[in-house]
């Protein structure tokens, strides 16, 4: 949410800033802007839209070269997405330029201050009146990091800022609270962002900062210290993703190219960690085995895509460990006083590791005394560090604004968890675990089987493109694999779209079923217990006009007569088959979109890493 640059060093400064905006797109694309420092002055330009449209317009007036700058890709909180509200903000005399993510909460406090001291606010947004409290702060403070530690200190909410200064060549200063925000170490060169993408073709030696942490970038230091102007150690790391990995490498999107990769990030996400006898070791488990045999509930908490893949997770969870799971919208969670223990163990999933919902349950959940292990697929990332202990997926950078490969990756770590917990504690059925985990191994070659059916799915898509609304139908794991759908659906196509648990229908929504509307169902192994009853589903809803997608494991022909066309699965046990029954929702729902001519990497009104409450 908002992507942020900075760069000093020897390259162009506005290259640099605007490769990295291109990479950081993802988090933010309703306005984009820049700022340079040269010869004494602050030179800067914004415009509202994708970053082409600055792009186009620094191509036809380019501004100077310099060897420090700053950029911002918006997604828009305060004020709506036009030139003015756009970042950088500049300070009155034009001499302190900032970028922001996150929300400043006491804001309109500090607003109606300036405005007091008449000061002309030109834009709507949170961000401008930090610009304008650092000019105040400069006439007292010795530099610019000083200034900016004070005025940090009076800020409340969330926020990443980067500032410079027209008088400081060759300085870029940032402050850090509950919004991300990591350095890229280079030779006599130093950058800054919201994600590693953002400089990863200049540098692989990343640095990740605390919470309300100041750090000063000059082309051969970085400073890092807390508000109060203490020094804080930094713990420097190398970065195990290359540039190629956050390109579309001859895809024509991002998501046609992640949703392609998902063998290769289920195997990642594997490796190493199931042996030949099939039992699950867990590399960054530190959880004591005393802590790990005295859990007797666990709450999952997540967001959209992860929250689903903790729904599959739960199901697997109470199978095999027999141990109460609940799963919870992170956003609703610490709002309904739930009951936590000591010997209750909060799940926290997340693909950024910065999902604000999420990162305020886990420490709701970890103030209340319960230990967090987090799922997560951004290394060093605020919710693992605040975490006791990270099971890492290994999806690789997911840039696509819809989660696929990190959705897959995720159900695979919550069943490596439940597989792992069923092995290491007593009176669980641990051969039946073992036995799974072998199937489990085997899952990412069959992901690569389903990619072959995608040219099926796609002329199913075009001759679905004008439904006004598509219902997509599941039971047990099948349920939140429905609900995938619908949201993929939702938005990527911008369609309505729901996900209903199949047996639920006939308590009302099975109204909603009129001639030719499309239904797509999630049919279970036929040796499944409930794959008789979702066969009568299909067949209740067919008698109604439906038209009935059905994806059914090969060799299942009870469905045949029922279904106006098939998408066929491979065969894998019950609890499994979410990892190959997604993918084909996937493909149909990025094919909508691109039918529909809308911009399938970046939907409207969304980003990615959702970094307020
Ligand atoms: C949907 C999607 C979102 C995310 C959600 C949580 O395709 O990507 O619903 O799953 O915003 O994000 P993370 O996993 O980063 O916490």
């Amino acid at each position: 949410m908002c992507g942020i640059v900075g760069y000093v060093g020897p390259r162009q400064a506005l290259e640099v800033v605007v490769d990295g905006l291109r990479r950081l797109e993802y988090r933010g694309y309703d306005s984009a802007g820049i700022a340079v420092v040269n010869q004494g002055k602050i030179e800067s330009r914004k415009k509202a839209g994708k970053l082409a449209n600055l792009e186009d317009e620094l191509s036809s007036e380019p501004m100077s070269m310099s060897s420090t700058g700053i950029g911002h890709t918006r997604w828009a909180t305060h004020g709506a997405p036009n030139d003015v509200n756009a970042h950088p903000h500049l300070s009155e005399d034009g001499s302190i330029a900032v970028i922001h993510n996150g929300i400043i909460e006491n804001f309109a406090t500090l607003r109606d201050e300036l405005r007091s001291q008449g000061v002309e606010l030109l834009s709507q947004t949170d961000t401008e009146i930090v610009a304008h409290l650092l000019s105040a702060q400069m006439k007292v403070s010795e530099n610019l990091p000083d200034a900016l530690r004070q005025v940090a200190q009076r800020l409340t909410g969330a926020f990443t800022l980067v500032v410079v200064h027209a008088d400081s060549p060759d300085l870029v200063v940032a402050a850090r609270r509950n919004s991300p925000l990591v350095v890229g170490r280079g030779d006599g060169e130093n950058f800054l962002a919201s994600d590693v993408a953002a400089f990863i073709s200049f540098t692989r030696n990343a640095i990740e900062l605390g919470q309300d942490q100041v750090v000063v970038l000059t082309p051969q230091d970085v400073l890092v210290t807390d508000f109060f102007g203490n020094h804080v150690d930094v713990l420097e790391y190398e970065v195990t993703w290359d540039a190629a990995a956050a390109e579309k490498g001859g895809f024509d999107l991002f998501m046609l190219k992640e949703i392609a990769e998902q063998p290769k990030a289920v195997a990642d996400t594997l490796l190493g960690r199931i042996d030949d006898s099939g039992t699950v070791t867990l590399d960054g488990l530190e959880l004591e085995p005393e802590y790990l045999a005295s859990i007797d509930k666990i709450v999952i908490v997540a967001c959209g895509t992860a929250y689903h893949s903790g729904m599959i997770a739960k199901y697997a969870i109470e199978h095999w460990t027999r141990i109460a799971c609940e799963v919870e919208l992170a956003s609703e969670f610490r709002y309904r006083d739930p009951i936590l223990r000591p010997s209750t163990l909060v799940i926290a999933i997340s693909q950024s590791g910065e999902t604000m919902d999420t990162l305020m349950a886990m420490r709701y959940a970890r103030e209340q005394g319960a230990k967090v292990l987090a799922i997560c697929n951004s290394n060093g990332s605020t919710i693992p560090r605040e975490s006791d202990a990270v099971i890492y997926t290994h999806a690789g950078p997911e840039i696509a604004v819809a989660s696929t490969k990190a959705f897959l990756t995720q159900i695979v770590a919550c069943y490596l968890f439940a597989m792992f917990m069923a092995q290491s504690r007593g009176g669980v059925d641990k051969a039946a675990a073992r036995e799974i985990a072998l199937e489990l191994a085997t899952m990412a070659h069959k992901i690569d089987l389903v990619l072959d059916t995608v040219v099926g799915v796609r002329e199913i898509a075009k001759e679905l493109v004008d439904a006004n609304s598509v219902l997509f139908l599941g039971r047990s794991v099948g349920f939140p694999v429905a609900l995938e759908g619908a949201l993929k659906l939702k938005e990527l196509a911008y369609m309505h779209a729901e996900g209903f648990a199949a047996g639920e229908l006939k308590h009302g929504p099975i109204a909603l079923i009129e001639d030719g509307l499309p239904v797509f169902v999630v049919v279970p192994p036929p040796t499944d217990e409930l794959h008789d009853k979702i066969v009568s589903n299909i067949q209740e809803v067919r008698a109604r006009g439906a038209k009935t997608i059905v994806l059914a494991e090969e060799g299942d022909s009870s469905i045949d007569e029922f279904a106006d066309h098939i998408i066929r699965l491979p065969k894998c046990p019950a609890l499994l088959q979410p990892l190959v029954a997604t993918v084909p929702l996937q493909v149909f729902s990025c094919e909508m979109a691109t039918l529909k001519g809308f911009d399938v990497d970046q939907p409207r009104n969304l980003a990615k890493s959702v970094t307020v409450e």
